[in-house]
């Protein structure tokens, strides 16, 4: 018996029967042993080797493996033209540049769930000029984190500044989750402004080829 967290479980909800599954940056494979174990197809992919073989683990164990086919696969490398993607607990720059690479393969999508980690304004902007509408939205709290999901189908709608901002159906729903999560962001843009403007700058610093923002008491 395998127990999701609420972020996955919320995701595994939104998955239907019908739908093909490619999961990129599938780690342990929770996720996709739940959706095999409700007959759903998954094509589980990871590019890295260790979460790959703890994917293979727990899937021998669960006795799924007819209905998961597990990849080491860098984003859309071994994509195989699946109707729903998944991806979930990536940051959104770089699943924003695992699509740019890939932009023809949107033609075989028709439903998109996406957990980034952060970025997620850019993600629902990219999404909708690249012809996907905002289907659903939303908010978990897990281990005292709350996570936005997204779910895009193929569509055109358009949207105020206000709503790829929040997100349309976050705005909508206006819950607890959504008050809390809005105070913690606008509480942390206060840290930063009172550091900013009390003895602390900001300054960029090339290491190890990676551009790091650093902050330093004056
Ligand atoms: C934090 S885990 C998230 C696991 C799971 N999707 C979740 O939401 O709990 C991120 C996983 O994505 C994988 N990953 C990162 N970039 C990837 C890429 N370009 N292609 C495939 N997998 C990737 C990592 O190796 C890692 O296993």
């Amino acid at each position: 018996m395998i127990k999701l967290n609420n972020r996955l479980n919320e995701i595994s909800k939104l998955v239907n029967v019908n739908d093909k599954v490619y999961d990129i940056g599938c780690d342990h494979g929770l996720l996709d042993i739940n959706l095999a174990k409700n007959k759903i197809y998954v094509h589980a992919v990871d590019n890295k080797e260790g979460p790959l073989n703890s994917a293979k683990e727990n899937i021998k164990r669960e006795k799924v493996s007819d209905l998961i086919k597990l990849d080491l696969s860098d984003g859309f490398e071994k994509y195989e033209k699946e109707n729903c993607i998944i991806v979930s607990g990536i940051g959104g720059l770089t699943i924003i540049n695992m699509f740019k690479k890939n932009l023809n393969n949107l033609k075989y999508i028709d439903k998109l769930i996406i957990s980034p980690n952060n970025f997620q304004i850019e993600v629902r902007e990219f999404f909708i000029k690249h012809g996907f509408i905002i289907e659903n939205e939303i908010l978990v709290k897990d281990k005292n984190i709350i996570y936005e999901i997204e779910v895009f189908t193929k569509g055109k709608k358009k949207y105020t500044k206000k709503d790829i901002y929040f997100g349309p159906i976050n705005l909508k729903n206006k819950n607890k989750l959504f008050k809390e999560y809005y105070d913690s962001k606008l509480k942390s843009k206060k840290i930063i402004v009172k550091l900013m403007s009390n003895k602390y700058f900001f300054r960029k610093r090339k290491l190890n080829k990676e551009i790091v923002m650093i902050t330093k008491e004056l």
